[in-house]
């Protein structure tokens, strides 16, 4: 879909939505409608008693006076009242209304932007990527009239901001970003190899970021023998793919974020159960959140120096895969003992981030993974699991959560809790017991950062067959990718 931005225009064809703010009436524009329909519209709010509610629409057909098909009134909610997501939740509201219909292009006018501090430029670029998100769609394997795209085709934003334009312009590419995170997530597992994931990632040097791709030869002269048990069973190959953005000042070290990319798992010989199994194509949903963000920092030209390393593997069960009871050396030199095959993102992210933090020297790193059903039973699908070594980077984190709607809850890290994976057979075992399962598997990870500030989020909830909201419908969320480029813009860029 294409987006354009303009001031606001008096010759409206296919479909025209107007914003309408919450106790205001309506505005210029609406009253000028009214008059010319001879008060079509007022008599339309009196008998829907449309009280212009964030995100409620009404629908009028064939408007008087207007060449428009249909008018849409959409509410915008108490205008002084909103925060920055707001506008990409009434952005998606209004796009969701407006894909009912058949026209090809819509308007949207939006008056009286707010001032309650809030940039208006950003607030309306803000209702555009919300439109963007929601427009997304896999339709990639549906024939026929079901895989047939959208009808809409361009949408035009009216508003008095000059600058929204040029607002929006970093903005869509971010949108961009949690759109090639979804396609990762939703493509089958058949189709999305740890090779295939690769490839895809290599076509972004497109936007100017450096690719390397690590083969297993390669990992095993590193000694990632904790990452390439987990794909012994598999007869796809491993791989390791490092992604640099250097955006920032030279010599400045780089922030990294690393992503748990299994893109399937099994469980291996401790084998999961039938039911929602095909869940687990999704679990490369940190990989996906990494290359999205990776992509948008190039394509937005983000000042900052940044890494972004991805371990992909695939665990199966065979006669070539690990058992349980088998000891692992890692990369770092600590020895796992393998007690449950289906433990495996801890084992890739173990030698990912020590790989990561070896070569780069990061300032900081933040790893994003699918990585325990534990995190759902914690927070549900409405939080991801947060877990840091530096409560500012915490802070810092769950800020930008609230600013994005991506928000994160953090959980302890304790001695107590590093000692439940304690073995008596190896330095440590990959399973932690029963209890605080999703804090257990943060522990394992922190033994593989040393002093680096760095933050681990379980995006097992969140990351794919998360509740349906205005700004995602599809079953993969995209969830990351805004958070942490919000991150990067408040707190690291310039
Ligand atoms: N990929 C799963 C975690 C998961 C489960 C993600 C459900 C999304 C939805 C992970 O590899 C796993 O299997 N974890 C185990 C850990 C256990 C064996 C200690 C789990 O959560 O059951
Ligand atoms: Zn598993
Ligand atoms: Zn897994």
């Amino acid at each position: 879909m294409k987006i354009t931005f303009s001031d606001i225009k008096g010759d409206w064809r296919g479909a025209l939505c107007l914003v309408v703010w919450q106790g205001e009436g309506l505005g210029a524009t609406g009253r000028r409608l009214d008059a010319l329909g001879d008060g079509q519209i007022s008599r339309a709010i009196e008998a829907s008693e449309f009280a212009a509610k964030k995100d409620a629409t009404i629908e009028i057909l064939a408007p008087r006076g207007l060449n428009a098909d249909r008018l849409i009134l959409a509410g915008g909610g108490k205008k002084d009242d909103l925060a920055i997501h707001d506008f990409e939740t009434l952005g998606g509201a209004i796009l969701g209304k407006l894909l009912t219909g058949r026209e090809k292009s819509a308007v949207v006018v939006i008056e009286d932007l707010p001032g309650n501090g809030l940039d208006p430029a950003a607030a309306v670029a803000h209702l555009a990527a919300g439109a963007k998100l929601r427009h997304y769609r896999f339709r990639k394997y549906l024939t026929g009239d079901k895989g047939k795209p959208a009808n809409l085709k361009t949408l035009s934003v009216q508003s008095p901001s000059t600058a929204a334009a040029r607002a929006f312009r970093p903005l869509d590419k971010v949108v961009d970003g949690v759109n090639l995170a979804r396609d990762l997530i939703n493509e089958p597992a058949n189709v999305l190899s740890p090779a295939e994931f690769a490839k895809r990632v290599r076509s972004l040097t497109k936007h100017g970021l450096s690719v390397q791709v690590l083969t297993e030869q390669q990992m095993e002269k590193l000694g990632m023998r904790a990452l390439l048990a987990v794909g012994l069973g598999s007869a796809n190959a491993s791989r390791l793919v490092v992604m640099q953005w250097r955006g920032g000042r030279k010599g400045a070290r780089p922030l990294a974020f690393v992503g748990k990319g299994v893109t399937f798992d099994t469980g291996g010989i401790s084998l999961k159960k039938a039911p929602n199994m095909d869940h687990m194509k999704a679990d490369m949903g940190g990989a996906a959140c990494v290359a999205g963000l990776m992509s948008a920092l190039a394509a937005r030209k983000a000042k900052v120096n940044a890494v972004g390393v991805v371990g992909l593997v695939e665990n199966m069960p065979d006669a070539a895969a690990q058992r349980p009871g088998d000891i692992v050396v890692s990369m770092s030199k600590q020895t796992v003992e393998v007690l449950n095959t289906d433990a495996e993102g801890r084992l890739v992210l173990a030698d990912a981030l020590w790989y990561t933090n070896d070569r780069f020297k990061p300032r900081l790193m933040i790893d994003l993974a699918t990585l325990t059903g534990a995190i759902i039973t914690a927070l549900g699908h409405h939080h991801a699991g947060l877990f840091s070594n530096d409560d500012d980077l915490a802070a810092q984190l769950a800020s930008a959560g609230l600013e994005t709607g991506e928000k994160v809850w953090r959980l302890p890290l304790a001695r107590e809790y590093d000692k439940l994976i304690d073995s008596k057979n190896a330095d440590m075992k990959n399973i932690g017991g029963a209890a605080a399962g999703s804090i257990t598997a943060a522990q394992f990870l922190q033994r593989f950062v040393g002093k680096t500030p760095w933050a681990h989020i379980d995006i097992a909830g969140t990351g794919f067959n998360s509740p349906q909201t205005a700004i995602n419908r599809s079953w993969a969320s995209g969830f990351g990718v805004r958070l942490l480029n919000a991150l990067i813009a408040r707190d690291y860029e310039g």
